[in-house]
């Protein structure tokens, strides 16, 4: 049975594993985004909060560096939930993003109300006040991702081929 440090060593590690594949995947849309620059612009305001905390997923990782993972950590955490999107007939790379997008930012917001309860079942006062930031900073963009997937939906339909073209 893992103590609680190793508990939330594990956590750790997969929330940074998480926020890496996450700052790939913004990157990504945003560049894909380039043209609607609101939309960009929020995207690269959640790419510097995701390497914002990166780092502080990094210092509370440091103070359990006594601790043996009891879990081999996921490589690509959210890559199941990518994969069913991407099975979906959607058409365009960045839409299918998008969604991938909101799920993750979904499935973040479970993961730090899990970090942030077992931050504070470990009296990790330091970890608990950074969990709380970034679940704000996630649940933000999910509902940020909820608002404006019409949109992004829009802009490619609008760039799409028609039928008879
Ligand atoms: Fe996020």
């Amino acid at each position: 049975m893992p103590t609680l440090q190793e508990n939330l060593l594990n956590c750790l590690r997969d929330a940074h594993a998480m926020e890496c594949h996450a700052e790939k995947m913004l990157k990504a849309l945003a560049d894909q985004l380039s043209d609607c620059t609101e939309i960009k612009a929020r995207l690269d305001e959640h790419l510097l909060e995701t390497m914002d905390q990166q780092v502080l997923l990094e210092t509370g990782m440091k103070r359990y560096a006594d601790c043996a993972p009891t879990q081999v950590v996921l490589k690509d955490p959210p890559m199941i939930f990518a994969h069913a999107v991407e099975r979906m007939s959607l058409g365009h790379e960045a839409l299918k993003r998008a969604m991938t997008g909101y799920v993750l930012e979904t499935i973040e917001i479970a993961l730090y109300t899990v970090l942030n309860n077992a931050a504070q079942a470990a009296g990790d006062t330091e970890l608990q006040a950074a969990s709380e930031r970034i679940l704000l900073e996630e649940v933000a963009m999910a509902q940020w991702f909820k608002e404006h997937l019409q949109e992004i939906t829009q802009a490619f339909i609008k760039t799409a081929t028609p039928p008879d073209a």
